[in-house]
């Protein structure tokens, strides 16, 4: 029995970091990746690594759920905003990479990652999607502040140890 576990599993604590870079050099370096340059080819290969690493957060979370720390409520209130906003993540880390290549794959026949062409098959998509992948990006991000914002009061206001189960 694992319930008085007061961090993450180290594996667990690393990807959630690691997602985190992903994230932020996928948003900083947004732009239509088909406009070239770096930017562009970060957006692609960050953006993709996002994608992978919701794989191996799931499995990761199958895995070592049980060795999770517990977390104790305020109310049943809190505790639905808590599985909601994690829902969210995990559900972003799926959605948005995935709506970027679709919408890649809609617009363009090929794309070049440091000069080598990828699969045809990636971009046979024929779905309009206008601008529902940066408009869930941003949406995404914000979740993502909101859930780092609460992350900081529970440290600096609450003085409880929520941040450092994930150090
Ligand atoms: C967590 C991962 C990602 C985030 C946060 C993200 C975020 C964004 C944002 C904010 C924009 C709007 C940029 C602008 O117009 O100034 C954008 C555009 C775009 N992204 Fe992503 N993106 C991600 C992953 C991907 C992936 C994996 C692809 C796949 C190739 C992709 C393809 C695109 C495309 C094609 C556009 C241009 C869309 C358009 O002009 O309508 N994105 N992305
Ligand atoms: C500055 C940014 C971030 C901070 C300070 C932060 C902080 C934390 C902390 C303290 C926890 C443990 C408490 C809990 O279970 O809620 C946690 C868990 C979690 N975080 Fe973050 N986080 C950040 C970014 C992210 C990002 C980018 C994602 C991905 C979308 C994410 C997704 C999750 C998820 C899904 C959990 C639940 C545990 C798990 O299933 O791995 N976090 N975060």
């Amino acid at each position: 029995m694992t319930a008085s576990n007061k961090k993450f599993p180290q594996v667990v604590i690393f990807a959630h970091w690691a997602t985190l870079l992903f994230v932020l050099a996928a948003y900083f370096s947004s732009q239509s990746p088909i406009e070239g340059g770096w930017r562009g080819q970060m957006h692609v290969i960050a953006g993709s690594l996002v994608f992978i690493f919701f794989f191996i957060r799931i499995f990761l979370y199958m895995r070592f759920k049980d060795q999770f720390p517990e977390v104790s409520f305020m109310s049943g209130m809190q505790k639905r905003a808590f599985q909601l906003m994690k829902l969210f993540l995990y559900t972003g880390l799926f959605a948005v990479p995935l709506l970027g290549w679709l919408t890649l794959s809609s617009t363009e026949a090929s794309f070049s990652l440091f000069g080598m062409g990828l699969p045809e098959v990636l971009f046979s998509s024929n779905a309009d999607l206008g601008d529902i992948h940066p408009l869930i990006a941003n949406i995404f991000m914000t979740l993502i502040g909101l859930h780092a914002l609460a992350a900081l009061i529970h440290h600096f206001i609450l003085k409880d140890d929520v941040l450092k189960s994930m150090r």
